[in-house]
């Protein structure tokens, strides 16, 4: 493991921390909760969507690409926010949770759209698994 301290390290020393962890800093935290509100929020209306009528359709495709934007505008402001204190947010545990609910959050997309009939399940756990998310993200300012 002493490679991954070694590259979060050099990750935490690089321009793109330095620059990141400036005056602009404030601006990418907030880039990274509008993302997050053109991740969830439309997540959520596509899944109740589904719940309601046991299939995809038109709207909740439409829903669910605006929820893709979003998921990649939160990966990248989040790599960025990651970046200037890489080295402790990789032993702060609500990270680590954050990190899971992540890939948890990417199989079970997976599930949704590989296996049709057990799409309200996965429906309904993806609310729970999104919500989760938003918590353990929040939660990292206070459990490091
Ligand atoms: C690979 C993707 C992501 C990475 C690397 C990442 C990383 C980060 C980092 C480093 C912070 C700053 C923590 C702090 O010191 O307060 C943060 C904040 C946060 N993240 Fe993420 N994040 C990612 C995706 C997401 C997603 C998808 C969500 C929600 C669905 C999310 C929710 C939050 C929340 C709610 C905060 C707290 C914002 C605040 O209170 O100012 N993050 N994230």
């Amino acid at each position: 493991m002493l490679w991954l301290t070694g590259v979060l390290g050099s990750f935490e020393a690089s321009p793109l921390a330095d620059w990141v962890g400036g005056p602009i800093y404030p601006l990418v935290s907030a880039l990274h909760i509008l993302a997050i509100g053109f991740l969830v929020a439309p997540v959520i209306l596509a899944d109740l969507r589904v719940l309601r009528r046991g299939q995809v359709d038109a709207t909740s495709i439409d829903l669910s690409r605006v929820a893709l934007i979003g998921f990649c505008a939160a990966v990248a402001t989040g790599v960025l926010l990651f970046s200037v204190q890489a080295t402790r947010y990789a032993v702060n545990p609500a990270v680590l949770i954050k990190f899971s609910l992540l890939a948890i959050a990417g199989a079970n997309a997976a599930l949704f759209y590989l296996i049709s009939r057990i799409r309200r399940a996965t429906a309904a756990l993806s609310i729970g698994i999104w919500c989760a998310v938003l918590i353990a993200g929040r939660w990292i300012a206070f459990a490091g």
